[in-house]
């Protein structure tokens, strides 16, 4: 039996979270500069997003640019941005003919002018497309995004507030948590991504760098969530 066939399609993961780590270590592996594991990271993207479309998954989130990746030597981050404008340009007649919304999580004021008019154009024009949402976190710090939501609920003058009033106000507002959230490449962190969000979601780590991360590696996740009992803290 193919993993596919073990998947329960009337089960799925409704939102799934990628923590995509590893390029640089595909690279480093293949005595290839680390750029050329991004380039392949941008490939599994692509593939990724059109399978999670395909089987309807209905919100993908994937970590592409954490607050702290700004340490990261010049030429790393510019070869990053380079990737991120030509994914947006390449991608944004798939992502209308595949009824797909793109959104940002995370502070764009700092991005590079030109990506922040990328973002706000593919952003735009995909907005009512109902099939998928894909959500790539940029310049995205789960702390940052906890404090800016406690700052707009004082400034809204809410007293006595809820966590529901948390969840309006950060980047994911209206969206449903994720059900699982994937790390690629071994480590076991989570690294300051969506730190509220995933309160119940179910981790699934694999050792598979993610220039590497297949169609089979992606079911097998699903494979494993679905074999997990969510019990969101009851018996
Ligand atoms: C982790 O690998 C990956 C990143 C920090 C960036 C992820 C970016 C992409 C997949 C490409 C750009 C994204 C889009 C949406 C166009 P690492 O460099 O931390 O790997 P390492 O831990 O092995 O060094």
């Amino acid at each position: 039996m193919s993993l596919r066939e073990k998947i329960d399609f009337l089960k799925l993961p409704q939102h799934i979270a990628i923590i995509m780590d590893g390029n640089g270590r595909w690279a480093q592996n293949k005595f290839l500069p680390r750029i050329i594991g991004h380039t392949n990271g941008v490939k599994t993207v692509k593939n990724i997003v059109e399978l999670a479309n395909s089987i309807n998954i209905k919100v993908l989130t994937l970590y592409a640019f954490s607050t702290e990746n700004w340490k990261r030597p010049k030429d790393e981050i510019f070869g990053l941005m380079t990737l991120l404008k030509s994914y947006l340009k390449s991608e944004l007649e798939s992502m209308i003919k595949n009824n797909i919304a793109f959104r940002v999580l995370g502070d764009t004021s700092r991005l590079p002018e030109e990506i922040q008019e990328e973002i706000a154009n593919v952003s735009e024009k995909t907005k009512d497309n109902t099939s998928l949402i894909l959500n790539i976190a940029l310049n995205y710090g789960s702390r940052q995004e906890i404090l800016k939501a406690v700052k707009n609920i004082i400034d809204k003058k809410i007293d006595n507030p809820t966590e529901q009033d948390i969840s309006d106000n950060l980047y994911t507002k209206s969206l449903p948590d994720p059900d699982l959230l994937i790390r690629t490449s071994g480590e076991m962190r989570v690294s300051n991504f969506l730190l509220w969000q995933i309160a119940y979601s179910e981790i699934y780590v694999t050792d598979v760098l993610w220039p590497d991360f297949s169609e089979e590696e992606f079911y097998k996740a699903i494979v494993e969530y679905q074999k997990r009992i969510r019990k969101f803290g009851g018996i």
